[in-house]
């Protein structure tokens, strides 16, 4: 804790110095005591210069991933209150249903700097290389039924939209139900599981995951052609000046975004989500391909039920709601 208050005066800061004395007098702990946490902040990753009758300074903290980094000016009431960090771990999905089983409260986040076996939707695998992306899974803890689970999913690929935007400035569109896509190509998937009743849902597990600052040699050879990230994406002008994103800034305003999404649902307001949704569809309107189970249809995609589900008029003139599946489009 000694160390986050070290961190956290630095911060304040701004880049300038701080000396070994304020600090050990401030903090009520000796010199070396600093020097100790300095040491280990270095150890984290920070950017921590020493000079000798001058102090401590700190660079800038660039993209350090943790839940010092998460939590401090955090904006929400509910969810993030407890955040777990983990190094690495095979799926926070996973994580945080094992958790939620023994009992983690309504908005815990289990957050991951790697994943060894990230999980994808229709049992996919999802690539989670070591920091470079935002693995994340939120338990959540709804009144509600197991066919309302769907709007959660769009209301997160809402909340996913607006963190992006608000701090990279890309503009990037939804993919029925909730693939988040640049330019065609993805980058955030979202997997939302469920531990419920026939009637009423226990909890669900929201796992987002985001390419934040990959390069394109980053992904496996197999996605290559059908992912990116924000870097690759931010650079496609500029080859020479890819930009590389705080990921804890964007998880930061992702989670208040959340909140703003689960306030709504927990006073029924599911229109405004849907609304939102239609606002950043990439989908709409397009002709799409369904595939479903053993099914494969084409058609033109008009629009969304207020339980998610995508309306499509087909090609042979029926109109079809798609609840599940993969659409291309
Ligand atoms: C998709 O296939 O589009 C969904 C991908 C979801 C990936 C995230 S990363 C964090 C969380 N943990 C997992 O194992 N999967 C989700």
């Amino acid at each position: 804790m000694l160390e986050q208050k070290v961190l956290e005066i630095l911060k304040q800061n701004n880049e300038n110095y701080v000396s070994g004395e304020s600090l050990s007098e401030h903090l009520g702990v000796t010199r070396t005591s600093i020097w100790k946490h300095i040491n280990s902040l270095k150890e984290a990753g920070y950017n921590i210069e020493s000079v000798t009758r001058k102090g401590y300074r700190l660079i800038d903290s660039s993209d350090i991933l943790n839940e010092f980094e998460v939590k401090n000016g955090l904006q929400t009431d509910l969810i993030g209150n407890k955040i777990v960090y983990i190094k690495e771990v095979d799926s926070t999905n996973l994580y945080a249903r094992k958790i939620a089983l023994e009992g983690a409260e309504d908005g815990t986040v289990v957050i991951a700097d790697a994943q060894t076996a990230g999980r994808g939707r229709l049992g996919r695998n999802w690539s989670s290389m070591a920091g470079k992306g935002i693995w994340m899974s939120v338990v959540l803890r709804p009144q509600i039924s197991p066919e309302e689970v769907q709007i959660i999913t769009l209301g997160a690929s809402v909340a996913a939209i607006k963190a992006i935007y608000d701090v990279t400035g890309i503009r990037a569109g939804i993919k029925w139900p909730n693939d988040i896509i640049c330019d065609g190509k993805k980058v955030c998937g979202i997997l939302t599981e469920m531990n419920s009743e026939v009637e009423m849902v226990n909890f669900l597990i929201l796992g987002i995951g985001i390419n934040v600052n990959h390069t394109i040699l980053d992904f496996p050879d197999e996605i290559k052609s059908i992912a990116t990230s924000l870097a690759v994406y931010s650079g496609m002008n500029d080859k020479k000046n890819v930009k590389l994103f705080r990921r804890s800034d964007i998880i930061k305003k992702l989670l208040y975004e959340l909140e703003q999404i689960y306030n709504k649902i927990k006073k029924g307001a599911v229109k405004d989500i849907i609304d939102e949704w239609k606002l950043y569809s990439a989908t709409l309107g397009k002709q799409v391909r369904v595939i479903y189970k053993n099914d494969t249809y084409t058609g033109t995609a008009l629009d969304i039920r207020d339980d998610g589900r995508l309306v499509v008029k087909c090609d042979d003139g029926c109109t079809r709601d798609v609840f599940s599946g993969e659409v291309s489009v």
